[in-house]
């Protein structure tokens, strides 16, 4: 969908700010461009839309070199959101985000009618926020609004500036996780800029890691955190890199320990005689369509009644495919020794402290051989 082909741009200062970049986004995907202050992305990115024209090579947008199409009309087709946000501060948020639909031509209550929509989606009540100023948000308020105002015209592309940049942790994570799902929803092309390592591999399908104006590698970001290319790549990514793998590895279903079950409707003390004859200290509460009704402890069936009336609600559990920090998030939160892995309500099993090692061990070891496991000829693997 979007196609760099051999693309150097120099400023008149003799400044290469890109040198010779071949990529491509394929469409719907998510490519995060990430590497330090400087080396070129605002640049890579602002060719893409003719904001700043290549000194030499070609880009295609769509198959179409972008360099024969009326730059206005090719910006209709590609979401903008730059560094900084830049809302106008003199217009309401409804009318920030109206901005390219007014610009098209729109009826003013069509474009109206669609900013509301997309303050919708960005999670902006729009009877709320639609008539407030920019300066009457929050940052991470502002950074939606945004987002909002560059997908107001259903672009099939969108480039986003380090979109989530002036925020504090927490609020990115918000923004970073409410952003993906609204991307797995509209499945736009986004070519994305971050100078956060966690944030490339946590949003891009792809990442291309920039060194001066080059890449240095484009790859998936499990490939990227697992068999950095070169030198620099291994020290942008830092030492960490098999803790970061925690957050690209989803929680499977082979990961997890089943442990003991009980029956809302059963007798507490029968339950209590099978922990005692299991060695176990406690079991989770499943309904008999395998739903998740809570855990309870065997010093709690100590007071009779049915398992049911003894359930505490299960607080500690994540979603399967959540990525392994979170788990690990959610049991240090609850200080819990073990997560629950849900499938909607449906119970699969439990994460504990130990097989979550085992996915941490298992990233290690990718690092460890530094190529996938299928790029290994089998004449040179020793016998063990
Ligand atoms: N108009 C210009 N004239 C000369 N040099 C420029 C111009 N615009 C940008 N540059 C230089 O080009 C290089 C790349 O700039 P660019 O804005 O693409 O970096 P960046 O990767 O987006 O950095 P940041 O993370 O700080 O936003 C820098 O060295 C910058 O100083
Ligand atoms: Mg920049």
């Amino acid at each position: 969908m979007i196609r760099f082909e051999h693309v150097t741009k120099r400023y008149p200062d003799g400044t290469t700010a890109v040198d010779d970049l071949s990529f491509e986004v394929a469409e719907g995907e998510l490519v995060t461009l990430v590497g330090p202050s400087g080396c070129g992305k605002t640049t890579t990115m602002m060719m893409v839309n003719r904001l700043i024209e290549p000194t030499s090579g070609r880009i295609r947008v769509g198959g179409e070199d972008i360099a024969a199409v009326d730059p206005v009309r090719l910006r209709r087709r590609i979401g903008y959101v730059i560094q900084q946000v830049g809302l106008f501060p003199h217009r309401t948020v409804l009318d920030n985000t109206a901005t390219v639909p007014a610009l098209l031509g729109w009826s003013r209550a069509r474009a109206r009618a669609r900013a509301a929509e997309l303050l919708d989606l960005v999670g902006l009540d729009p009877k709320t926020y639609g008539p407030r100023y920019p300066e009457q948000l929050s940052g991470g308020q502002r950074q939606r609004v945004g987002v909002a105002r560059a997908l107001a015209a259903d672009p099939p592309v969108l480039l986003m500036d380090e979109p989530f940049g002036a925020v504090d942790p927490v609020v990115r994570e918000q923004l970073q996780d409410e952003f993906l799902r609204m991307q797995a929803a509209v499945r736009k092309t986004v070519l994305l800029v971050t100078h956060d390592i966690e944030e490339a591999v946590r949003l891009g399908d792809r990442i291309a890691v920039y060194g001066q104006g080059r890449i240095e590698q484009f790859d998936t970001p499990g490939a990227v955190l697992g068999a950095p290319a070169t030198p620099y790549v291994a020290s942008f990514v830092g030492a960490d890199r098999g803790l970061k793998r925690l957050s690209v590895t989803p929680v499977e279903p082979d990961d997890l320990r089943q442990p003991p079950v009980a029956r809302p409707d059963e007798p507490a003390g029968r339950a209590r005689d099978r922990l005692r004859e299991q060695d176990a200290r406690w079991a989770v509460v499943l309904d008999a369509h395998g739903d998740l009704r809570g855990w309870v402890g065997i010093d709690d069936l100590a007071a009779g009644g049915t398992v049911g009336e003894l359930a505490h609600r299960m607080t500690a559990w994540v979603p399967v495919g959540a990525p392994l920090k979170q788990a690990f998030g959610v049991m240090l939160q609850h200080d819990a020794g073990w997560v629950a892995v849900l499938d909607g309500a449906r119970f699969l099993g439990v994460l504990t402290p130990a097989k979550l090692h085992e996915a941490l061990r298992r990233s290690v070891d990718a690092d460890a051989r530094g190529v996938a496991r299928g790029q290994v000829p089998f004449d040179s693997v020793p016998d063990a």
